[in-house]
This record gives structure tokens, sequence and C-alpha cells, in this order.
């Protein structure tokens, strides 16, 4: 991965105590500086906090390849059963194009993942992506999105030299914004290589600092490539501009992505009360998925503590 060592950048300090009231605390054993230690993880917070992005290895995930390998080959499942398309590793997309816009840029979104296998909920709590994303955004923070990307061969059409246009995530809310408090935070687990050659992500490296969204082309001048391999993990911030490179291989790129958001910001997609309990019972950590998927939002809740209900008057016979 090539993280702009020479430029120097400032740092900040996120994932300041967060008094949130609408839900309750996870209670979970040890603090957030306690489980970045023991996962080994200091050394990404820093990189959290001053470039903005992190990419964590597959070893201290300690996942092994067949989870990275069930995983690109479910999401490459369910892609071919909703579009019909055949989608192969090496040759990307079989016999066929896409209409546009898809064709004319050569990538998609699969949404709604976490419906469709509980490998979707089991990346949502690991422990790695769970202190990092507590890091940036608090200890009370929603999944905004669960969605698969599938990329193959940008075609010679499309004019830039990014497929994905620069971006920062937050862009919905007015800068400046506090780069030590994110609005909204993103998870990418990379399901095949990254190589700028093979249209890897891209970022320009501590433009969290600069409160806002990008300019003109400056994103695309300051843009890096994310480069590193299958079964890695990419967390990063959402002042953070980024995008990603064309593809110049016949290869599919997979990836699964998860942006999060803090509980004050309207996640894009609505998972509350429509999760299968079983899928939240199943998973690693069904107080923390609960939490994600707003499930334990005091506020909508008419019975929890009393707060909300219509109160009794003294005497009343009910
Ligand atoms: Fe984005």
């Amino acid at each position: 991965m090539n993280r702009n060592r020479n430029k120097k950048h400032t740092p900040v300090r996120m994932g300041s105590a967060d008094p949130e009231v609408r839900t309750p605390s996870l209670g979970e054993p040890g603090a957030l500086a306690e489980r970045i230690d023991a996962l080994g993880l200091a050394d990404h917070v820093s990189e959290l906090d001053e470039v903005g992005l992190t990419v964590v290895p597959q070893a201290k995930l300690g996942l092994p390849d067949g989870f990275f390998h069930s995983l690109r080959d479910k999401i490459l499942e369910i892609a071919e059963r909703r579009t019909g398309a055949r989608l192969d590793l090496e040759r990307g997309v079989v016999d066929a194009e896409f209409e546009d816009p898809t064709g004319a840029i050569g990538q998609f979104f699969v949404t709604h993942m976490i419906f469709e296998d509980p490998m979707f909920a089991e990346i949502l709590v690991h422990p790695v992506k769970m202190a990092l994303m507590e890091h940036m955004l608090g200890p009370h923070h929603r999944l905004s999105v669960s969605n698969a990307w599938i990329k193959w061969q940008t075609p010679a059409t499309w004019d830039s030299p990014v497929t994905t246009a620069m971006h920062a995530d937050q862009g919905q809310v007015p800068s400046p914004w506090n780069p030590a408090a994110p609005h909204v935070a993103n998870m990418n687990w990379l399901l095949t290589d990254y190589t700028k050659e093979d249209g890897a992500f891209a970022y320009a490296p501590g433009s969290h600092l600069e409160a806002r969204m990008p300019k003109g082309d400056e994103a695309v001048q300051r843009a890096v490539p994310v480069e590193a391999p299958a079964g890695s993990l990419v967390m990063f911030q959402g002042g953070v501009w980024h995008g990603a490179f064309r593809k110049e291989t016949p290869s599919l790129r997979v990836s699964m992505h998860g942006l999060h958001c803090r509980s004050y910001y309207i996640p894009q997609q609505d998972f509350r009360g429509h999760v299968p309990n079983a899928i939240i019972e199943a998973s690693g950590n069904p107080a923390y998925l609960r939490k994600l998927l707003r499930e334990d939002d005091l506020w909508m809740d008419s019975t929890v503590n009393n707060r909300f209900k219509v109160p009794s008057l003294k005497g009343a016979v009910s």
C-alpha cells in the first residue's frame, strides 16, 4: 500500500466519549483502549487519526483464506441470481454486457447483503472492525449500508482516470467538518487482490484534515491506490476523499462494504425490524449487532423505562 509517507500530516485524536442517551451501553468488558491494545491495533488507530484510512492485514483479523473465499463466492452467487449474468473471477462478465449506466462504468453494487447470509452479519461484529469503528464513531453507531461491490475491466469509452468519482462519504453534512469526530465511517473487506491496475480503491491521504468536500480535480491529483491482498480490511473515516481507479485487467474486483454512521445520521438502508432474530442471535455479538441495526433505540420503544408511556392518573381504574 502506498501511504504517501512523504507528506506530513497533523494527527487528530478520534474516539472521545459519546454521551448518547437514546441507546444503552453495550456493557462489554474492557474499555476501548484495552481492546485496541489487546488486538494489536495501536498503529492502525494512529493511521486513522493521521491519514484517515488504515489497512488491517489478514493475519490480524485471524480469519482463514476459506472465509474470504466463501464470502467472495457467496457475493458472486447472489449477483448472478439477481442479474442473470455469468460472473467469472478471471474473465469478468461472460458473454454478455450490462445496460448503461452499469455497462458504461463497469461496476455495480449488490445491496442489502445482511439479509442473504449469516456471513454478512459476522463481518459486522468482528472485534477488529468493531474497535476501529468505535474509535472513529464512538460507541453508539449504526449500520448505514450492507453492500458488495463488483467491478470488471473499465470500458475504453469511460473517459476518466477514476471510475468512482472522488468524494467524501459525509458530503450531506455542511462543512467544515471536525476531523476528530467524523459523521460516518466505512469498512471495505477486500475479497480479491487490490492493485492500481486492478482498479483499486483510491484516496487522498490526510484529506480528512481539509474538513470539506474536494474541489475540481484536487482529489484526483492527490489520489494514491490502496494496494493490498485479498483478506485485508480497509477502514476509513467519512472526511477522507476517495474513489477508485479504472480497472485495466479483465478479472473481477470483489469487495464487501459497510458504511456506518453516528446515531443522529439517517442510515441509507432500513434494517430496524427487518433482520430475522435468528441471524442476530447466531452472530458472534448479538448486542452489538442489535445496536448496529437500531434495534436498541430507546426513543422508538414505548415500553422502556416508562419513558414514553401515556401517564396514568392517581386513583384511576384501568
Ligand atoms: Fe464513498
